[in-house]
C-alpha cells in the first residue's frame, strides 16, 4: 500500500490528476474506472484543463463508472451520468460510446448488473480505478456488511450515505434509496486502485482502512489485500493514524506491513 500525504484538497486533486493525465497520455487502450461525489470534482477540473491544453488524444480510452442511482435516468440533474457529463465528459474529446455507467432505469436490474460486469471484462478490465471513501468506509456504494465476493449488484443505501449525499439534492426525500454498484470483487479485479480522501470526516474510515483489521463491516479495508493500492490523502483525512504509521508515511510513502 502506498500512501501519499498532501497538505490539502487542492494538492490531493493535483496529484490525482497528474497521475491520471500521465496514464491517459501514455497508455493505449486505457480503461479508466471513474468515481463521482464531492472528492474528485477538482481532480476532473484540473485533468480537463491539462487534456485540452496539451491536446491529448483520448480516442482509445474507455471509462467505466463505479455506480449509478436507481430511478434516475441519464439526464436527471442528480444522476451520476449527468455528474460525469458536467465535470468531465463534455469538456474533453471523448465520445459517448467510450463512456460507460450502469443504467439506473433498466427494466431488469439484475440483467443490467450482469451486463455491466460482463462489459468490464469485455473491454479488458479496469486499469486504474479511482475511488472515494464514505465516512462509513463504503467504496462505490458497497455499504458496511457487503460480502467481499459480490460483483456488480443492486444495493440499498445506508442512512448515513443518503444523509451525506442529500447536499446534492433539493430535499432529503429526493435522495434515491437504491443504487447499482460495482461490487467489492469487481473493484478488486482492477489492476490499480487510487483512493482519494480529504477532510476530517474521512479520518475514522481511513484509519480503519490503513490500520484496522480487514472486515466486511468496513468495506474499504479489503483494499489492504489489493496488490497495487495508492491512497492520496490530506493531513486531516490522515489525522487519526497512529504516530508510527504517520512516521512511516512521512519517511517513504509506504506502509511496510502490507
Ligand atoms: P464524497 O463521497 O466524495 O462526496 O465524500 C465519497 C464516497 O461516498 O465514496
Amino acid at each position: 500500500m502506498k500512501v501519499i500525504q498532501v497538505d490539502h484538497y487542492k494538492q490531493m486533486s493535483e496529484k490525482a490528476s497528474d497521475m491520471l493525465f500521465e496514464s491517459i497520455k501514455g497508455e493505449k487502450n486505457l480503461v479508466l474506472g471513474l468515481a463521482t461525489g464531492g472528492t474528485p470534482v477538482k481532480t476532473y477540473e484540473i485533468l480537463t484543463t491539462r487534456i485540452n491544453s496539451e491536446k491529448v488524444d483520448m480516442s482509445t480510452v474507455q471509462t467505466i463508472n463505479l455506480d449509478e442511482y436507481i430511478g434516475l435516468d441519464a439526464k436527471h440533474l442528480n444522476s451520476y451520468h449527468q455528474y460525469m457529463e458536467d465535470h468531465f465528459f463534455k469538456h474533453v474529446p471523448i465520445s459517448p460510446d467510450q463512456t460507460h455507467l450502469p443504467n439506473g432505469v433498466a427494466n431488469d436490474l439484475d440483467a443490467e448488473c450482469k451486463r455491466y460486469e460482463e462489459l468490464i471484462d469485455t473491454i479488458g478490465g479496469v486499469d486504474i480505478q479511482l475511488l472515494g471513501i464514505g465516512s462509513n468506509g463504503h467504496i462505490g456504494f458497497n455499504e458496511p456488511g457487503t460480502p467481499f465476493h459480490e460483483t456488480t449488484h443492486v444495493v440499498e443505501l445506508a442512512k448515513s450515505t443518503r444523509e451525506a449525499n442529500a447536499r446534492f439534492f433539493s430535499s432529503d426525500e429526493e435522495v434515491p434509496t437504491h443504487a447499482i454498484t460495482m461490487g467489492i470483487a469487481t473493484i478488486m479485479k482492477s489492476k490499480q486502485v487510487v483512493l482519494l480522501a480529504s477532510g476530517k470526516s474521512k479520518a475514522d474510515a481511513l484509519k480503519q482502512l490503513i490500520e484496522g483489521e480487514v472486515t466486511e463491516s468496513c468495506p474499504a479495508t479489503v483494499l489492504q489485500n489489493h496488490p497495487n493500492l495508492m491512497i492520496i490523502a490530506d493531513h486531516e483525512a490522515l489525522s487519526k493514524l497512529s504516530k508510527s504509521t504517520l512516521e512511516q508515511i512521512e519517511a517513504n510513502n509506504y506502509i511496510s506491513s502490507t
